[in-house]
């Protein structure tokens, strides 16, 4: 053994007992290092060290609970170039997955397309059209006990989405079929499950949020009115109604990561 070797070698010593006495690491990265070499030894980024402490700090009492979140829009292709989509960041779902993941939960994320950096220590699925995520959840929903879908699918897909970019010289007529209702699906099949759903309204919310409740046999509504200014798409933050069949709690502005804590306390 040349000198490096004992060296790393007293090292994973050391660390081991630490954590066996009940010690936390948070695990150094692989990338540059000062030394001018490339390996693992860089500190963790200080977003990552943050979560990985609110993590710790938070009181595990979803343990056990196995979760699924849907997040983001979906994308519907008219052509290699072009599709249907709305305005969805994932910032909702990705929230309500990572308060979660601190709270314990085993999740299973399903995501369209987003900016959002991946959420360490959870299951990440990666979907782009409806049916894709009708898919996704279908492979895992029987072994989940919670769904929660912030997901924003869309409606609609083309029917006669072609696989060459079609011209720009022509105005094509799009025809669109209705997707399915997801989470009529899988509430219709849910048993002892709990599948709580989004509303997304301009007008008349808490009337449409309920009607949808019940059309579509959810547990929970949350009705968000997206055309409010700090509520809805792509902001940090949401004004709520979390409507059951028993009640309507109405909450104030906050922030998604406050609102996710007072969905998953429905569970
Ligand atoms: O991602 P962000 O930028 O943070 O924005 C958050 C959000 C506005 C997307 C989120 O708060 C939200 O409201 N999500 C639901 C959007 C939506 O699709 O609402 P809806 O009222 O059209 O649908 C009602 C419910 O049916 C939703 O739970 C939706 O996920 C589900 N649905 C909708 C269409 C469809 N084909 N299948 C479904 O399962």
């Amino acid at each position: 053994m040349n000198t490096n070797m004992l060296n790393n070698f007293a090292t994973q010593k050391n660390i081991s007992d630490l954590i066996n006495r009940g010690y936390y690491f948070i695990e150094s990265e692989t990338g540059f290092l000062a030394c001018n070499t490339y390996g693992n030894g860089r500190m963790a980024e200080p977003v990552q060290i943050i979560d990985y402490l609110e993590s710790f700090v938070t009181p595990k009492n979803l343990k056990g609970k196995k979760i699924i979140v849907t997040a983001g829009p979906t994308i519907e292709r008219i052509d290699p170039v072009r599709y249907i989509s709305n305005d969805s960041s994932g910032k909702m779902g990705y929230a309500i997955a990572r308060v979660a993941r601190n709270r314990g939960a085993e999740v299973t994320l399903i995501s369209g397309p987003s900016n959002l950096e991946k959420i360490g220590g959870i299951r990440s699925i990666d979907i782009k059209s409806a049916d894709d995520l009708f898919t996704a959840i279908n492979d895992v929903f029987l072994e989940n006990e919670v769904l929660i879908m912030a997901a924003a699918p869309a409606d609609y897909k083309v029917v006669n989405k072609t696989h060459i970019k079609i011209k720009s010289s022509s105005i094509p007529e799009i025809q669109l079929s209705k997707n399915k209702d997801i989470i009529s699906h899988f509430a219709s099949i849910k048993e002892d499950r709990l599948v709580i759903g989004f509303a997304a309204e301009t007008n008349d919310l808490i009337e449409n949020a309920s009607l949808k409740l019940k059309k579509k046999n959810l547990d929970y509504i949350i009705a968000n009115d997206v055309s409010k200014p700090g509520a809805g798409f792509n902001v940090d933050t949401n004004i709520a109604s979390i409507i059951s069949s028993e009640k309507i709690v109405n909450l104030p502005l906050m922030s998604k990561y406050e609102l996710a804590d007072e969905i998953l306390n429905l569970i």
